[in-house]
């Protein structure tokens, strides 16, 4: 089933310009109104990506495990970040309910990124594809299924965890998945996510993560970057 056939859908422009969706019959948007790339880039590539290569600087490919392909946003700023930086990626994104080509090409349509949003969202599920750069190699793997039930593969190094909000979502956000996530990912992974909330804290602890609270993006106080020590 695709997103949109369960409700109305509706874009909405954030305050840095960027879209973002939003879900009336959930009350729920796709990220922050207060920026959508901002909050991505802060989340995901600032306290994720970046931290990861600091600490592992010779590396030249890094894996990606990200909960909820969604609009692909997280994806497109790491095709970014794998052009600047040189660092191969490949990218692992579980989806239970993709977006339809057509909404996702009024959303990326004059952005820049709409060349890329059609080789990423027409692309086949289920096997690796390359999208071609113009630096760096970046390779996507979409598997189409409920994150309860998702493959995942083994050796990760970093983990977006970008799941619908605990209060409208919290079926997403235990132990019972944060375990195999946990067991997953290489020594010295991590796991980064915008939520705060404490019980998504404690249940990271509970599995065996270090965790840190981080400043959050524009008007959030704090996220969560997770350690396998
Ligand atoms: C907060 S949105 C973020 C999406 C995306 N990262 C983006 O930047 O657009 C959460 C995403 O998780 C997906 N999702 C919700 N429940 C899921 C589940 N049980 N399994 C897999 N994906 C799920 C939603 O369809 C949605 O695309």
């Amino acid at each position: 089933m695709i997103q949109e056939e369960s409700g109305e859908i509706r874009v909405v422009e954030t305050e840095d310009g960027s879209r973002t969706l939003y879900l009336p019959g959930m009350d729920e948007t796709y990220h922050s109104t207060h920026g959508a790339m901002t909050e991505s880039r802060h989340v995901y590539i600032t306290n994720g990506l970046d931290f990861w290569r600091a600490e592992n600087p010779d590396a030249t490919v890094v894996r990606v495990f990200e909960m909820g392909l969604g609009t692909g946003t997280n994806a497109m700023l790491v095709m970014d970040w794998c052009e600047q930086t040189g660092c191969g990626v490949e990218y692992y994104t579980v989806e239970k309910f993709p977006l339809s080509q057509t909404l996702m090409q009024g959303y990326w349509g004059d952005t820049g990124y709409a060349e890329r949003s059609e080789a990423l969202h027409a692309s086949a599920w289920e096997q690796w594809i390359e999208i071609p750069l113009l630096q760096g190699e970046f390779k996507v793997f979409k598997h189409h299924c409920d994150i309860q039930t998702a493959e995942i593969p083994a050796a990760l190094d970093v983990v977006f965890w970008d799941a619908f909000g605990p209060k409208k979502q919290d079926g997403v956000w235990g132990a019972a998945l944060f375990e195999p996530i946990f067991s997953a990912l290489s020594v010295g992974g991590i796991f980064v996510t915008y939520s705060a909330a404490g019980d998504v804290k404690r249940s990271l602890q509970s599995v065996g993560f270090g965790v840190k609270k981080l400043d959050g993006p524009p008007y959030k106080r704090h996220m969560l970057r997770a350690q396998k020590a």
